[in-house]
């Protein structure tokens, strides 16, 4: 297999089936490793930088810890805390980042601005979720689908309910075509993926031998299910005003025990989180006092369930930025010892 050393992480369409099988076995390694306690400080001396301009609790908590535990020194900036974009701009940022980092990490908006950072940066860029792409939390989740169904995907079908046009979903089927699972994308049309991904993924799909699905159907999306998969049907930096119509719109898609009804007896459920599945939370809150809804996207009664993986899926973000930074700051093999 080729070296990912000195790679950028921007988008899955960038990497073969074999790399992205090379990054989860590296996850699952390291995920013993530290279940087991066994230190890992394999980059020691290394620094990296986190930029994030939109909100995050696992992304920033995985890209911290796993930095940590590799042995390299880390910094966290927000949007008030450097120049970055405001007073500098991407590419002179990049430039300047690099002098220092060994890697640099970027959340935020278009996918064009992490595209200029990588462009601009000598050292490895990854995208820590853009408007178009979550490219690290596909790792995690096939490391949870390998968890529950064994190393080879091929052949499982996960079906995305909801906003399937969001990042999640779009990375979900590139990622499912690239593996060799089915994958459907189930929503209302105006919420259904773009024409160009879908063609590209069915291209894929065809040399992994899987198939692209897109369906408004429950019945027809949900029928025959390994994974039932949602996200928030409002997405960072959409405006607080297109709730009333994705409720409406979103509402007939919902993950619930009707869903899992149609899919396989041991289907499982994935999100990556946060959910809305009860009213714990502010916006949780506002929507039942506007809309009078008490759960969202997943019943609570699916999120707490069996079959909800959702927090192991959360715990292998960390294990699987962990491989992703590893992979492309050292070609070194693991130590055997480890
Ligand atoms: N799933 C995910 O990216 O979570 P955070 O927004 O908390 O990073």
């Amino acid at each position: 297999m080729a070296s990912l050393q000195g790679r950028d992480f921007l988008k899955l369409l960038d990497f073969s089936a074999q790399d992205i099988n090379h990054m989860l076995d590296l996850a699952a390694a390291f995920k013993a490793m530290k279940h087991r306690g066994v230190p890992h400080r394999l980059l020691e001396g290394r620094n990296i930088v986190l930029l994030f301009e939109k909100t995050s609790t696992r992304t920033r908590c995985s890209f911290e810890v796993a930095g940590y535990d590799l042995g390299m020194g880390v910094t966290f900036l927000d949007p008030a805390s450097s120049q970055v974009s405001k007073k500098e701009s991407i590419a002179d940022s990049a430039r300047v980042l690099s002098r220092f980092y060994d890697g640099i990490e970027y959340r935020g908006f278009g996918q064009a601005i992490v595209e200029e950072l990588a462009e601009y940066a000598d050292c490895p860029v990854w995208n820590g979720l853009t408007d178009e792409w979550h490219p690290t939390q596909m790792i995690a989740d096939m490391l949870t689908l390998r968890e529950a169904f064994g190393d080879d995907l091929r052949g499982r079908k996960l079906v995305f309910m909801g906003d399937a046009r969001n990042n999640v979903a779009n990375s979900l089927m590139v990622v499912c075509a690239k593996l060799g699972l089915d994958y459907t994308a189930c929503g209302p049309q105006q919420n259904q993926p773009e024409e160009w991904l879908v063609e590209r993924c069915r291209e894929l799909a065809r040399e992994s031998g899987s198939a692209i699905c897109v369906t408004d159907s429950v019945e027809e999306g949900c029928a025959g299910a390994d994974v039932l998969y949602t996200d928030v049907w409002v997405s960072m930096g959409e405006p607080d005003e297109v709730w009333e119509q994705r409720i409406g719109a979103l509402s007939p898609y919902q993950v619930n025990d009707a869903a899992f009804a149609l899919a396989e007896p041991d289907a499982i459920f994935l999100h990556c989180l946060p959910a809305y599945h009860d009213v714990k939370t502010k916006v949780g809150q506002d929507i039942f006092e506007r809309f009078g809804l008490t759960q969202m996207e997943v019943t609570d009664a699916v999120f707490e369930s069996p079959r909800s993986r959702v927090f192991d899926e959360a715990e292998n973000r960390m294990h699987a930025i962990k491989a992703i930074m590893y992979a492309t700051l050292s070609d070194a093999p693991l130590p055997s010892q480890v």
